[in-house]
């Protein structure tokens, strides 16, 4: 089975709308990283199963290296390039920076945007809590006590 034609999608990312002529099936991430020139959201399993590639839609955490860009359009997106536009964003962005949760970093976008969206939601979550949020972001760098350590110096901010 062949690429379907191009299709044009106006996708709105850190609140800045962007006209994409992409093959619809591309997952968001490719688009965001080869097309868009967005290169903070990284690429890692490619199967939703390390967290790397997370952005925010509508506010939740949604892996982006599956989902056909398409399913996107028209939707508010957030990337890591624009986190510390919110408050909550900006915190969660100076702890991480505060306590060095990153050692390569490879990982560091996707679990800025899932600390963001749990402190959006929760503002004091309990470490269970937090645990669980991060769950589905692998750090084969070991740095989730540091990250674990920043989420509740942006908690207590
Ligand atoms: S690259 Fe998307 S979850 Fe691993
Ligand atoms: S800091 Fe290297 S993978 Fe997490």
């Amino acid at each position: 089975m062949g690429a379907r034609h191009a299709l044009s999608l106006r996708l709105t990312i850190n609140g800045t709308r962007h006209d994409i002529t992409s093959d619809p099936d591309t997952p968001l991430v490719y688009v965001l990283r080869d097309e868009l020139k967005m290169k903070g959201t990284k690429l890692g399993c490619g199967l939703e199963q390390c967290g790397a590639c997370a952005v925010l839609v509508d506010g939740k955490v949604v892996l982006s290296c599956v989902t056909p860009v398409e399913v996107f359009d028209g939707q508010a997106i957030t990337t890591i390039e624009g986190i510390a536009d919110t408050e909550v964003g900006q915190r969660v962005q100076q702890a991480f920076v505060k306590e060095t949760a990153a050692q390569c970093g490879y990982c560091t976008s996707g679990l800025v945007i899932a600390a963001t969206a749990l402190l959006s939601e929760d503002a004091a979550p309990d470490e269970e809590t937090t645990k669980t949020a991060l769950t589905p972001h692998l750090c084969r760098c070991g740095s989730h006590p540091r990250v674990l350590k920043a989420i509740k110096e942006a908690a207590s901010t």
